[in-house]
């Protein structure tokens, strides 16, 4: 299966979220990571990694060969670019990438740029799920609306494989419920403010959740919740 964690607004978490729910999935699955970014991605020095090994000579090369572990971790990435090296790839090159991933491993995470390009497309329409991360304030809202508009009328996206996680929520949210997406928003994650890796306890939690939200797996309710609901409703009908 392949997953392709996107948004159109940079520093809203697709490279944490990518990089949780890969941990917490390579628990009990082949797992590996695709940077499809060129601005350049952060990869390379997150995860102390050989930027020669990156999705320009595995898309061109042997991508075996590109394949990294990052060190105590269960799961294979494969980094992202450079700036330049963004126009030497073409379309059919990404979709070999993926499907060639897609044989070998259980799922493939595609961490995506915001810009749009030839690449960016295919790593769009060869996914099984896309997930746009969103933050709830008003330009990162407008931008993930409007992107969604240009994607969906270029036949770019198809919006029925298509959700949203809103990310580091402070408080009430405010923009996010304004408007209609269009698209589910199966999971908000909030602000964490000690947050300083996506191997972070919290973190890791949260994208256990996200996981099964975008699985389709309801979680049932813990007895202390049933009862506060069932005091709520009881209070209502008085
Ligand atoms: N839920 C959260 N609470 C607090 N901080 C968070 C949360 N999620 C991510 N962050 C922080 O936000 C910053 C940006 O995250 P990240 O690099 O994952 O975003 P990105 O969307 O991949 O950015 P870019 O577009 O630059 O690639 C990081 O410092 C990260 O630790
Ligand atoms: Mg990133």
């Amino acid at each position: 299966m392949v997953i392709t964690i996107f948004s159109p607004k940079g520093g809203v978490g697709k490279t944490t979220l990518t990089l949780a729910l890969a941990k917490v999935l390579s628990e009990k699955s082949r797992v590996c990571v695709l940077e499809c970014d060129f601005s350049p991605g952060d990869f390379v020095s997150l995860l102390d990694l050989d930027k020669e090994k990156n999705i320009v000579n595995a898309c061109l090369g042997d991508y075996k060969a590109c394949i990294q572990r990052p060190q105590g971790e269960k799961f294979d990435v494969i980094v992202g670019g450079f700036p330049d090296m963004q126009e030497n790839l073409k379309y059919a090159d990404m979709e070999k990438l993926i499907k060639s991933l897609s044989n070998e491993y259980d799922y493939v995470l595609i961490d995506l740029q915001p810009q749009i390009s030839e690449v960016t497309v295919a790593a769009l329409l060869k996914a099984d799920k896309v997930l746009f991360v969103m933050e709830d304030d008003i330009s990162a809202v407008s931008r993930t609306v409007g992107m969604f508009e240009y994607l969906r009328l270029h036949g770019f996206l198809d919006a029925g494989r298509t959700c949203a996680v809103v990310n580091k929520v402070r408080g009430k949210k405010k923009y996010i419920t304004a408007v209609d997406l269009g698209i589910p928003v199966i999971y908000h994650i909030p602000y964490l403010r000690k947050l300083n890796e996506y191997k972070d306890k919290k973190m890791l939690k949260h994208a256990r959740n996200l996981k099964d939200a975008l699985f389709g797996v309801k979680k049932e309710k813990s007895l202390w919740r049933r009862l506060v609901n069932g005091f709520k409703r009881v209070k209502q009908k008085n």
